[in-house]
């Protein structure tokens, strides 16, 4: 019986494996194999590899996700349980996966600060809120772990104060440099330099890059460092540590090696991290900038309400945005500065209706970037440090939506308000920094991720830094104005207009 289960298991893996790579062994491309992320339930697969103590990378990942909240995932127990913890993407951060691009050849999981790899047993996709597990491995026992090498020697020369602390071998590409000490500004046309022989020649070698300073092309040493910095070089594409001998800072112009490092031959590089390219953040993909509120004197009331960001390209940079973000007093998420010992009045209209979830919005401050606090594991919301006073969810209010004014005409405003409720329900609550709160906050929602924006807290608001205009208001008003259009729509002969409740709702799930 044992035996069949053996070779039905055997057989399994003889048809499944695509790549057929060994468990636990070192491969210099890829790093250590730990098996294939997959499940007879989904359609996950994939290869898995480690990179180093911190880092996974899968391989021809297919996954299609279905559901709203699959995380991949690091647990204690041979499969995943509600107290393992989130590890992250690039493309989503803590947030729930969603597909990933066609085009990638590989997907880079990261295991959060201050854990490492080898404290776990088991890696997955999981969604913690249904206990469902969509695919996982159990990493080996002895697991082998690919580990950065320090070369034996630095830097050191005679001309212009060069000098060095250690240096690192990060990955076969990339190597760091503690404390570079060089007067590039005082040397003639000199570069790093790599290649190989017995010694350093100009024929042999090659240019090599400083990472932030040589992204585009790689230009000569003009700085003056001081050792106060740690720089990291990248060697050229058809290059890598295992094909150089040595590495120098090389005066082009004479031709003149100041100083330079062995590479070893030995088998001391034997267990190097993989080489994982570094994700293209293309100006793109960047997060916009953040307009910005300042609580001065006269501005001591935040009003938090909800809008869209459609017409904004990259609002989170590479991270998923939500439906609806926070508006703050009318201006899209800005960034807030307010004051010590000032009291500040926040009041919240994103929505109470819990059966919509977009919709339900509990306002939070907390020291947490992301938010989404209702929707943390175990592990992470004990992290999180909340500055709000009172219960979360006691936080929310009735619900009010920016809208664009698509028809408006010459003296209508860009956008309008969208109320569901009345001013009297406004809920609010009181926030008043201190000695003792930290110099940076998040404003968010706990049932959705990435609404909000940070709180910087000052002892003096900031003069070089641009406050903005908000729209004007008197709240009132703004139901008036809101109720006046569904009023004209109703008088128009507008079928959808039965009682402004119904109106707002329906918007929201049509749009
Ligand atoms: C990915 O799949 C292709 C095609 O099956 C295979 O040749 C390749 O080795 C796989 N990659 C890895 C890292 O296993
Ligand atoms: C592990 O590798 C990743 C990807 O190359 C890198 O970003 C990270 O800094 C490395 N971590 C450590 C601890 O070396
Ligand atoms: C990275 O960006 C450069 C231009 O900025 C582009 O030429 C290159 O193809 C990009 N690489 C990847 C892997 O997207
Ligand atoms: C803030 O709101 C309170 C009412 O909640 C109001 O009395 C006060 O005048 C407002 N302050 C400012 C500066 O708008
Ligand atoms: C500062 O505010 C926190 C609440 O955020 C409170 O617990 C603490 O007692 C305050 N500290 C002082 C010195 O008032
Ligand atoms: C709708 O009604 C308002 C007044 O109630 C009027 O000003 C407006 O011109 C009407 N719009 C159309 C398209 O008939």
């Amino acid at each position: 019986m044992i035996s069949l289960v053996v070779q039905a298991s055997l057989l399994c893996l003889l048809i499944t494996c695509t790549s057929c790579h060994d468990i636990n062994v070192y491969n210099s491309d890829y790093g250590v194999y730990v098996g294939d992320l997959s499940s007879p339930e989904s359609d996950v697969s994939g290869q898995v590899f480690i990179v180093n103590a911190t880092t996974l990378q899968i391989f021809n990942f297919t996954f299609n996700p279905d559901q709203q909240d699959l995380y991949f995932w690091l647990d204690i127990k041979d499969t995943p349980t509600k107290e393992g913890i989130k590890a992250h993407t690039y493309e989503y951060g803590i947030t729930p996966l969603g597909p990933f691009p066609e085009d990638n050849d590989r997907v880079v999981v990261h295991v959060p600060e201050k854990h490492r790899l080898d404290e776990f047993k088991s890696f997955s996709i999981y969604s913690f809120k249904t206990d469902k597990n969509f695919g996982s491995l159990v990493l080996p026992e002895d697991m082998k772990i690919p580990k950065s090498v320090a070369l034996s020697s630095e830097f050191t020369g005679k001309r212009y104060k060069l000098r060095s602390g250690p240096l690192y071998v990060l990955d076969r590409r990339t190597i760091k440099v503690y404390g570079f000490t060089f007067e590039g500004n005082k040397a003639p046309k000199t570069y790093f330099y790599a290649g190989r022989g017995a010694s350093v020649s100009y024929s042999s070698g090659v240019k090599v890059a400083i990472r932030g300073k040589d992204d585009k092309e790689i230009s000569e040493i003009s700085e003056n460092y001081r050792g106060g910095k740690d720089i990291i070089l990248e060697l050229p594409e058809n290059y890598d540590i295992f094909h150089i001998d040595w590495i120098s800072v090389y005066c082009y112009k004479y031709r003149v090696n100041f100083g330079s490092v062995l590479v070893p031959t030995d088998d001391t590089l034997a267990n190097l991290p993989p080489y994982v390219p570094s994700i293209n953040r293309s100006d793109e993909e960047k997060p916009m900038s953040r307009r910005v509120l300042k609580g001065s004197a006269n501005r001591i009331n935040f009003t938090f309400q909800l809008g869209h960001i459609e017409h904004i390209k990259n609002y989170n940079g590479n991270l998923r945005s939500p439906k609806y973000v926070w508006h703050v007093n009318s201006v899209m998420s800005p960034d807030l500065y307010l004051k010590r010992h000032v009291t500040y009045k926040f009041n919240v209209e994103g929505g109470r209706d819990k059966l919509l979830p977009d919709i339900y919005n509990p306002l939070y401050i907390g020291d947490d970037e992301n938010g989404g606090y209702n929707e943390l594991s175990q592990n992470e919301a004990e992290r999180v440090t909340v500055y709000s006073p009172g219960p979360i969810d006691s936080h929310t209010g009735p619900l009010c939506l920016w809208m664009h004014n698509r028809d408006k005409t010459a003296n209508e405003p860009e956008t309008y308000l969208e109320c569901d409720g009345w001013p009297e329900d406004v809920h609010s609550f009181a926030f008043t920094p201190n000695d003792t709160t930290p110099s940076v906050l998040y404003y968010n929602s706990a049932n959705n991720f990435n609404m909000g924006g940070k709180i910087y807290i000052v002892d003096e608001l900031p003069e070089n830094v641009e406050d903005s205009a908000e729209v004007p208001y008197n709240r009132e008003k703004w139901h008036t104005l809101a109720l006046s259009r569904q009023r004209a729509d109703k008088v128009n002969g507008s079928k959808t207009t039965i009682a402004a409740v119904f109106l707002i709702i329906l918007t929201i799930m049509l749009s």
